[in-house]
């Protein structure tokens, strides 16, 4: 369990585990993109970026980069230190940059690391000077020489083909200082009037100095405008300006720059030398991208002169402008190339979190559909259970009606056998202790023994047909009889039983004969069963009426009463073996019925029964024709009906009563069993007065009537049984002083246990012992007796009488009490109030105080009389009066009467 939720935890956690490395991923992705992009990687070396037209050839560079995002750009500047340019060139290299721009300090001490670079596989882009060797990508500048043979040219014009010349330059290693200085060379040579004084290479004071100790030149050739501009300074200085005309090169804008310096007539000229920045950059993403593109770039070169100075200055300017332009375009390209950068990124983001989103929904989806499949498996795992679990409840709780139902069946076997077995032991040792010698009450005796063993024999078969069946080895073995014969026959049987219990008995068929083919023994234990069972439910002057009725196919034999019927549990039950509900049902039927049943099955016929509460049952059996091929219908052969069981009448009733011996006290007896019902009414009738009869509903009736001194009754009986009966006894405090006794078959202590509980003063079980029962009946009533003696003489304190009459008594006084004052208070008043016959009212108290009930009050009124002269100051008068006497001298002779003192005296006594 602890590992299963372990894992549905983990697996719910990963959706969020997967969304962080979706994250990581994403970003990772955009990081990529952003390196993508800048792909080329460009090291730019340059010689110095200390003047202005360096920077000015960085600025080209880097807007004409912005046009590629793809390239980047790092520059180093070697501040004109040769050996320094070339360290930083070998880290280019190291670094593995993508491709190099070069404008070397010097031209052939750089020519091997350029050519280390080229051949290593970068592509090296020279710019402006080169190197000795032609190992380089391509070159980007202006022509040197072209630019020197320019201002060579501008020089003879200015000086018209005579003059002294001075040439200034800044490193005669370079590239551009040779290239310069040899076409300027070559151009004044081809004029014979110009005079080449000297070329100058060290710093500017060399030239003031040479200015000095040479007045008579009258041109300078500066290579750049910077130092033209000194040139022009020192000349000022010296107040040469006038005389020496100086020319420059770069030719670029702003403040005392080229084309200024041209305006304000500062130099003479300057020898436009562009930068190539864009150039440089436009050749290297060619190469990069390996387009075409061209060695040698050359770029354009022309004389500025104060001719053309107006038109390149506003041209410049509006290059300058154009440039403005580019760039603030740029820019907002840059922004705009911002804004889409964070807006792609946002929505690579976007993407990314919705991709997450859904798939982690669609995870979040198929988890859920898991968990209910799951869930859906468990539930139906779980009914699976509870089905299990029902299904075993049932069986268990069929089990354990099925044990109820044996225990049942064995306690109503052990009744059913105990009744009998009561019927033969006590009178057998009644008579073994009979001292007379009556041969007529002897032979009675002996009957009901002989009856009883009887009846115990059938048990004992019964029990032994069942046992049989439940084997399946019972057979049927029929015959063909006459069934009308038969069925009368056992009709006539009952003959005697119907006329002593006044039962109109009749046996109704249409026809004189029946031949039918069928089990005489069993049907005869069926049909037997039923009408005996008919008798036991049918009261005095009813009627049992068997029918006999054929139709094509079978026949029907109906038995009907008019007796107590059944009610619909009864019913449902009737022929249930183990029935576990009321167990008064089965008594006496269940067995029998079975059994009846189990036969009629075996002729392949059906028992049905219809009752009514209190209107009567009848049975109807319906039999197929089962005739027997080539079974010829002989004469149907009679078959007398005999019942294995004697007459059930004795030859004189032992309901004879002895009225020798004086009879004090009254008992009702209640037995179901009319022979065991007789033979206690005539043991017991020699010492009291009894009142039988067979059901306790009719009990309660003669208890009520007669407030006897003893109940005696059996536990199981027909509709009410012992228990309920006690219960009632128990709880009305008419009755609720009357000793119980019960007897019955059910001995188990439990059923003692329930006796007890329900207040039955005694529980005899069946067989009993006659001598034990009547010294436990004499028992009682001696107790009864002693009780009576100690309640009548504590009358108004009745703390020792048993709790259910105490509170009876409590009531009784509270009565007396309240109407004390009343001297008209009798005995039928007390009564009615109490809800009791004036019988009843004197039966209990005398039963419970030894006192009649006009004593009870006298002695009642005494007490309170006693009472109020000592407690009270009421004068006698009064007290005469408030305990009900009408007159003070009838209250006084009262009081002397009992107690030998007049109420003064016991008052002052
Ligand atoms: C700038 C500069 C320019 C000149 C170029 C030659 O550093 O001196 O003035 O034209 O270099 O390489």
């Amino acid at each position: 369990m602890h590992n299963r939720l372990l894992f549905c935890r983990n697996r719910f956690f990963a959706p969020w585990k997967m969304l962080c490395l979706l994250g990581i991923i994403s970003t990772l992705i955009s990081c990529r993109k952003e390196n993508s992009e800048k792909k080329y990687r460009i090291g730019v070396s340059q010689c110095t970026t200390g003047d202005s037209w360096r920077k000015d050839m960085r600025e080209g560079m880097e807007r004409e980069l912005s046009f590629y995002p793809e390239m980047s750009m790092t520059e180093k500047d070697a501040k004109g230190n040769t050996q320094k340019q070339i360290q930083q060139i070998q880290e280019f290299i190291d670094e593995k940059f993508d491709l190099l721009i070069v404008s070397p300090n010097e031209s052939k001490s750089f020519t091997p690391i350029i050519e280390k670079a080229y051949s290593s596989g970068i592509p090296v882009v020279l710019v402006d000077r080169r190197t000795t060797s032609d190992k380089f990508t391509a070159f980007v500048g202006a022509d040197n020489y072209r630019v020197g043979l320019y201002a060579g040219m501008y020089a003879n014009i200015l000086l018209k083909g005579k003059g002294n010349i001075l040439e200034v330059g800044w490193g005669i290693n370079s590239s551009p200082s040779i290239g310069r200085h040899t076409g300027f060379l070559s151009a004044i040579k081809k004029h014979e009037g110009l005079h080449y004084m000297a070329s100058l290479w060290s710093s500017v004071d060399s030239v003031k100095t040479y200015l000095q100790t040479h007045p008579s030149v009258n041109l300078v050739f500066a290579h750049n405008d910077r130092l033209a501009y000194d040139v022009y300074r020192i000349c000022e200085e010296l107040g040469l300006n006038q005389k020496i005309k100086i020319i420059g090169v770069d030719g670029l804008a702003g403040k005392n720059e080229g084309l200024d310096l041209v305006r304000s007539g500062k130099i003479s000229a300057t020898i436009l030398y562009p930068t190539g920045g864009e150039e440089a950059i436009l050749t290297a993403a060619k190469i990069l991208k390996h387009e075409t593109f061209k060695k040698e770039n050359e770029l354009f070169t022309t004389v500025i002169d104060p001719q053309n100075v107006s038109i390149m200055f506003s041209q410049l300017q509006k290059v300058k402008e154009q440039q403005r332009d580019i760039e603030r375009q740029s820019s907002k390209i840059a922004e705009l190339i911002q804004t889409f950068s964070s807006q792609r990124n946002i929505l690579y983001f976007t993407t990314v979190l919705l991709t997450i989103l859904i798939i982690s929904g669609a995870f979040l989806y198929y988890l859920v559909q898991e968990k209910q499949q799951s869930n859906k498996v468990l539930e139906e795992q779980n009914k699976a259970i509870l089905e299990q679990k029902n299904e075993i409840e049932k069986i268990s709780l069929l089990a354990k009606q099925a044990t109820e139902e044996k225990l049942r069946f064995y306690s109503y076997i052990s009744h059913e056998f105990r009744t009998p077995l009561s019927l033969i032991l006590t009178p057998t040792e009644d008579l073994l202790q009979r001292k007379t010698n009556d041969v007529k009450e002897t032979r009675n005796t002996l009957h009901l023994i002989f009856k009883n063993a009887n009846r115990l024999l059938r048990l004992v078969d019964q029990l032994l047909e069942l046992r049989k069946l439940d084997a399946g080895k019972m057979q049927l073995e029929a015959k063909q009889h006459d069934l009308v014969s038969f069925v009368k026959d056992i009709v006539a049987d009952f003959n005697v039983k119907a006329k002593s219990q006044q039962v109109d008995l009749q046996f109704i068929c249409p026809f004189s004969a029946l031949p039918f083919w069928f089990d005489a023994e069993k049907l005869d234990k069926v049909l037997f069963n039923i009408i005996s069972n008919a008798f036991k439910y049918t009261m005095q002057g009813g009627a049992i009426h068997v029918t006999l009725l054929k139709n094509v196919e079978k026949i029907e034999i109906m038995i009907a009463d008019n007796g107590i019927g059944m009610n619909e549990v009864e019913k449902a039950h009737a022929f249930d073996l183990f029935y576990r509900g009321n167990q008064n049902i089965s008594l006496g039927t269940g067995l029998g019925l079975a059994l009846s049943m189990e036969f009629v099955n075996l002729h392949q016929g059906k028992i049905e029964l219809d009752s009514e509460k209190g209107k009567g049952t009848s049975f109807k059996i319906t039999l197929p024709f089962i005739q027997a091929e080539n079974q010829q219908l002989s004469k149907p052969e009679v078959v007398p009906y005999k019942s294995n069981i004697l007459s059930v009448e004795p030859e004189t009733s032992v309901l004879q009563q002895e009225e020798s011996k004086p009879r004090e006290n009254t008992i009702v007896l209640i037995e179901d069993n009319p022979d065991l019902n007789a033979f206690l009414k005539q043991k017991l009738e020699a010492n009291y007065h009894i009142a039988s009869v067979e059901s306790a509903e009719k009990g309660w009736e003669e208890i009520l009537l007669h407030i006897p001194d003893l109940i005696l009754s059996d536990v199981m009986l027909p509709g009410m049984d012992g228990f309920s009966l006690t219960q009632r006894i128990k709880q009305d405090f008419r009755t609720s002083h009357i000793p119980v006794i019960l007897l019955t078959a059910k001995g188990q202590l439990e059923n003692q246990i329930e006796g007890t509980k329900v207040g039955a003063d005694a529980y005899i079980p069946k067989p009993f012992n006659l001598e034990f029962l009547e010294e436990k009946i004499k028992g009682l009533l001696g107790n009864r007796d002693r009780m009576r003696r100690r309640f009548s003489s504590e009358v108004t304190n009745p703390s020792n009488i048993v709790k259910g009459e105490r509170r009876f008594l409590v009531e009784f006084e509270l009565l007396i009490e309240k109407n004390i004052k009343d001297s008209s208070l009798s005995v039928e008043k007390l009564s009615q109030e109490l809800g009791m016959s004036r019988v009843q009212l004197f039966r209990k108290v005398s039963a419970l105080t030894n006192k009649n009930v006009t004593d009870y009050i006298a002695d009642f009124k005494l007490l309170k009389a006693k009472a109020l002269l000592k407690d009270s100051e009421k004068t006698i008068a009064e007290i005469a009066y408030e305990t009900g006497f009408n007159n003070p001298s009838y209250f006084t002779t009262f009081f002397k009467q009992k107690t030998n003192q007049t109420p003064t005296e016991y008052r002052n006594g």
